[in-house]
This record gives C-alpha cells, structure tokens and sequence, in this order.
C-alpha cells in the first residue's frame, strides 16, 4: 500500500512537511495545500515559497491547482514541469463557498459536460502527469455515474476519490458505496480518502478493495503523526518524539513568520487533531485554544506532553460517525 499526507491548507504547508518526513518517515507523497493560478500568470510570492523545489528537498511533493479555467492550469503546470515536478494534482473537492461560487473546486462538479470540457483541454496540451482529487458529487452521490463516465475519458495518472458530496463538507459517514462502485466499473488507480485514522481501518479498508493499493490521509495523520510509519511497521509515536517535532515545528514557524504569536496560531490548529491522541485531554485543549501569550501557550503544550496518558490510537474526536 502506499500512504499519501492529504492537502491540509494552513496545516501542511513546506515546514510542515520537512519537520513531518524528518520525524516521521513512511509517506509515499505529499499533496500540497492548493494554489490558484490567475490570469495574470503570477503566483504570490508566499506560493512561489512554497513551491520551489529547495522548499521541498528530500520530501516527494506534489504541487495541487485549484482553477476551473485550462488555459490557467495549463500554464501553471508547464511552469510546475519547469520547476522540475512529474506530477501535478487537480482539486475537484474545495467544498468552500467562495470558491464553489467561481465554479472551482467541487464547483466544477456541477455540471458534467462543462467538466468535460475543461478536462479535454488539459489532457490535450498538457506535459506532465496530472492526478485528480475529487468528492463523488455536488448535492448528492447519484451524481457519480455521470461524472466516472466523464473521467474514464481521460489519462489522469491516479484519481483520489474523497466519497463524500460537496454538502457534506467534511463531517458525516462517508459514502462507502459510492466508492465501492468506482472501484466495481474498474477505474484505476484510483486512491482511497475520508476518515482513516488507525491501522485498523487501513487494513480494513485495503481488505474492503483489494484492488486499491493506495490510500491519502489528512486528518488522521495530523492527529497521530507516526499513523503512515506505525502500518509500515514502525513504532508508534513516544511522547519525546512528539515533542520534539512539535518543538521544532513551533521553531520552524516562528522563524519563518518572524512571530511567534503567529506560530502559536498555526500550532492551535493542529492540536484541533493532535489532542486526540492524549487521554482525558478536555480541560488541556481549552486551555491552550484559550491561551493568549506564547508563554502561556508554551507552558501548556508542555503540560500536555508531560501529564497526559498518550493513547496507542487517536481517538479521532473530530469524526462524528464511524467509517465502516
Ligand atoms: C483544514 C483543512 C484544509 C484542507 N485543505 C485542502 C486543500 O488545500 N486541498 C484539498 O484538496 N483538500 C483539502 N482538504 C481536504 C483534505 O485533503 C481531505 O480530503 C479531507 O480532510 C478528508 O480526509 P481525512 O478524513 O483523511 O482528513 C482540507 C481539509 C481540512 C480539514
């Protein structure tokens, strides 16, 4: 099986990635948070960081567009294939309102023959290996069919299916079966994602679909960072190493930032995922959600890493439903 780190914007950017593969070995790639490419065939400066190769050395990255023009994605995957990258990945999943509104995202899944359209024109023109990232519909699953019909057309290199519609958001019971009949009409490869979060559900899953050999985790792997090595047979996460890799990605941002009030920022996000894999751990995160110095912050990351009873599992508190 091969085990891919989910896009997560504002949780796995470049530092992110680098602390994350130094600690914790064991992911095949990295997709990287979105970037949109405009008309006016520039990135922002904080993407071009990003997406420069020296940001990503010894981490197989993959850069993700989010557009919904072809003439824009084909730009930025020529200068992507210039930078050096073999793969550039399509996001047919941003449930967000702003962008769905543009028709980006799972946006484009609204309307198959529009889709059809604009994938036509990139698998005309372009040179590098394109994967797709998409959910299974926009109101609802019976959209699916039509849309596999509308992908089997097309040479994408892997398609990750996130079986859920665009209504779901993130929460709720993904749709099994929606992906049970990508995998029955023999798409391939195709790359499980949605609510994987201990080796348990891995196994279960690859049991599931035999045929699918490739699975992408997001939060489950933020929340036990050790989830991709512990199935390759590695060890689960010790409270040292968490520390320490949470330390030195604080360090890491606080440098990058030039603030370590905004490091403290980006860390709150991931304890949202991380908490779960300590005990009784309710009181702790309130108060750390709440701190609003850096040293209160800090004194509270260290009483968790010092007080807390670190679970073999996460207990994946941001779930509502089970997987299976
Ligand atoms: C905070 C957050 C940011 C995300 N950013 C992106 C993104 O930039 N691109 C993308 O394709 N998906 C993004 N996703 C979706 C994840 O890649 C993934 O599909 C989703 O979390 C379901 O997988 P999981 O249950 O393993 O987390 C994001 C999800 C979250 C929660």
């Amino acid at each position: 099986m091969y085990y891919y780190f989910a896009p997560m914007e504002g949780i796995t950017g470049a530092i992110f990635r680098q602390v994350h593969s130094r600690f914790f070995p064991g992911v095949d790639k990295y997709y990287m948070p979105f970037v949109s490419p405009g008309k006016e065939r520039k990135f922002s400066r904080r993407d071009v960081g990003e997406l420069l190769p020296e940001s990503n050395r010894g981490v197989r990255a993959v850069p993700q567009l989010l557009t919904c023009r072809a003439e824009d994605f084909l730009w930025a995957a020529d200068w992507l294939a210039e930078l050096g990258y073999e793969e550039v990945n399509l996001n047919l999943g941003c449930p967000s309102g702003t962008v769905t509104a543009k028709g980006k995202g799972s946006g484009l899944l609204r309307d198959p023959e529009e889709l059809d359209r604009f994938l036509e024109q990139i698998f005309h023109d372009v040179k590098i290996a394109v994967s797709i990232k998409t959910r299974v519909g926009f109101q609802s699953p019976e959209e699916f069919r039509a849309l596999a019909a509308c992908f089997r057309r097309y040479p994408w290199s892997e398609l990750i299916i996130h079986p859920r519609v665009r209504e779901d958001f993130y929460k709720g019971r993904v749709r099994m079966e929606t992906f049970a009949l990508a995998v029955e009409e023999g798409m391939g490869p195709l790359c499980y994602n949605g609510d994987l979060t201990t080796p348990d559900e891995i196994s279960a899953l690859g049991a599931r679909f035999p045929t699918v050999d490739r699975v992408m985790l997001g939060r489950g792997l933020v929340g036990d960072p050790a989830l991709a090595a512990r199935v390759k047979g590695g060890l689960p996460a010790d409270r040292e190493t968490l520390r320490r890799f949470h330390d030195t990605l604080y360090e890491g941002y606080a440098e990058a930032f030039g603030s370590r009030h905004n490091a403290m920022l980006r860390m709150k996000e991931l304890w949202s995922y991380l908490i779960w894999l300590f005990e009784e751990n309710g009181r702790h995160i309130k108060a750390l959600k709440k701190a609003k110095t850096t040293s209160e912050y800090e004194d509270r990351a260290a009483a968790i890493f010092q007080e807390l009873p670190l679970r073999e599992d996460s207990a994946a508190g941001w779930r509502t439903e089970p997987i299976f």
